[in-house]
């Protein structure tokens, strides 16, 4: 993708779509709205009369060769009140506008800003918004409209900027939109498709191509570990099991790292304890957090951050067999601490269990895991916000800045100590499942048992892992991998 900015009038840019936001409270006396209004031969002051258009968010018109201008379309976009436009807007708007004319011949996308934010954080927020919008999870349609859509993207305005910060902003979005649409092809990548030991090779092809240390542990590397709550999730499938290391060096090699885990379930069909069908049919999804880590670590990488920072994917299917682990068995983890697997559809926190110890090992000075984790957290969130659960304010405070630049919502739920008794066993130290209420909650005091005193946040991204049914883009979101690109980033 190249991406340039471009100083020139707005009239001139050579492009196969021209991308202008139009305000619900523009008052067309001056400005662009005016220009383009006189350019148009009073086209918008027509249209502004008529119902099909209003300037709210989501209006859009395309017009084919405008007059008065070097673009091939118009797209002119209704960005609601002015005053609203922040950062999130000018990303949605893009990946709006883009959308609509996904499938036209269309290579050169050029966006005028208008916004008061900051010019480099709009730069950034529009170019991942156009990027985004150029992939929407149809690679297995034979005429897919993702195929050979926008080369090039022209950042337009025509108020004096800092060139060089505008242009480290545009590539800074370039990496972390690209990251994150390598993050949704692998979510989308079916069962069949992407088991442990492709998703090793994946992790293995990503680290040569940007320059990370990758390590790629089988079954008998973790038996020797004695990462026997993960081995117990994986016995079930024909495929081995992978724990997959990433890692990546700041100046300081001795400083302590950031460490991101990533539950990489590849499909999860319950185990034993099996998912009725229409809960199983969106189960290759169950690696979402994985595949968010992999991209966050190539992102991190590609932008040179100038930190440690670790990267950590237990990879398993959750199958049925005869090898399968029984509602009732008890597993020492590698923690030393024993499990009572009451229900085998708690897999996630099983394999998480093992890798959250295992990043002690680096000690990090901070944690954060992210995994499609319960069912209870899509009850309680929906599909807008993630649920996030912290041992630590500061750890907190600093993944919910960097989520705020991201534009991924996330929301906090608690972790007091009353609900870990909802986990005791009376034959092992812990158990898996703490009953029907607050499934979210008894999930992450699960896992917070084996994080011990490191700072540490968990991401329940269950709800947001996919695009709601009513959306226009489809399929996995790649959620997460900005946010944690923006706290490895630490601005
Ligand atoms: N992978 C699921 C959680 C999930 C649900 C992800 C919906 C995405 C969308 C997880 O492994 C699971 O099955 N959790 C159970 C836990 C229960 C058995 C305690 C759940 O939420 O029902
Ligand atoms: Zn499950
Ligand atoms: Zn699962």
């Amino acid at each position: 993708m190249k991406i340039q900015l471009d100083q020139g009038r707005w009239n001139e840019a050579q492009c196969d779509a021209l991308v202008i936001p139009l305000f619900e409270d523009d008052d067309y006396q001056g400005g662009i709205a005016s220009d383009l209004d006189d350019r148009l031969e009073g086209l918008l002051s027509e249209l502004r009369t008529t119902e099909e258009w209003k300037g709210k968010s989501g209006d859009i018109t395309v017009i084919y060769r405008p007059r008065g201008m070097a673009a091939r379309r118009l797209i002119l976009v209704g960005a609601g009140k002015r005053a609203e436009f922040d950062l999130a807007a000018i990303r949605d708007l893009l990946m709006e506008a883009v959308h609509q004319v996904k499938g036209y011949d269309l290579k050169r996308v050029a966006f005028y800003r208008r916004s008061r934010v900051d010019a480099p954080l709009a730069a950034q927020a529009a170019v991942e918004g156009i990027i985004l919008a150029t992939y929407d999870g149809d690679d297995y349609k034979t005429e897919s409209k993702s195929k050979n859509f926008v080369d090039e993207i022209s950042f337009l305005t025509n108020e004096p900027v800092d060139r060089e910060a505008l242009l480290a902003a545009l590539e800074r979005g370039r990496i972390l939109s690209e990251a994150t649409n390598f993050a949704r092809r692998l979510v989308n990548e079916p069962g069949n498709h992407i088991n442990p030991p492709r998703l090793g090779e994946e992790a293995r092809t990503a680290g040569e191509r940007c320059g990370l240390d990758v390590e790629v542990l089988g079954e008998p590397e973790m038996e020797e570990e004695g990462m026997q709550a993960l081995l117990a999730v994986a016995r079930g499938s024909d495929e081995p099991a992978r724990f997959i290391i990433l890692k990546h060096w700041g100046e300081d090699r001795e400083a302590p790292p950031l460490v991101l885990v990533g539950k990489g379930v590849t499909f999860d069909s319950g185990g034993l304890s099996l998912k009725p069908p229409e809960s199983m049919e969106d189960m290759k999804v169950d690696k979402a957090g994985a595949c968010a880590v992999l991209a966050a670590m190539q992102a991190t990488a590609q932008l040179g951050v100038n930190r440690n920072v670790i990267g950590l994917i237990p990879a398993v299917e959750n199958m049925v067999s005869g090898r399968a682990q029984r509602p009732g068995d008890i597993v020492r983890s590698l923690s030393g601490k024993t499990i009572e697997v009451l229900n085998t559809d708690a897999e996630g926190r099983l394999i998480l269990a093992d890798a959250l110890h295992y990043a002690k090992r680096f000690n990090p000075c901070m944690i954060v895991d992210i995994a499609t984790l319960t069912g209870a957290c899509v009850v309680a969130l929906g599909h807008h916000r993630a649920g996030v659960f912290a041992n630590d304010d500061e750890a907190f405070q600093s993944l919910l800045q960097a989520s705020e630049r991201s534009g991924e919502k996330l929301w906090r739920l608690p972790l007091d100590k009353e609900y870990r008794k909802l986990l005791d066993s009376p034959i092992a130290d812990i158990k898996n499942v703490g009953g029907r209420w607050g499934g979210a909650v008894t999930a992450a005091k699960f896992l917070e048992e084996f994080v011990d005193e490191t700072p540490w946040c968990h991401i329940d991204m269950a709800g947001v892992d996919s695009f709601p049914e009513k959306s226009i883009m489809k399929g996995a979101t790649g959620f997460g991998v900005r946010t944690m690109d923006e706290l490895a980033s630490g601005r």
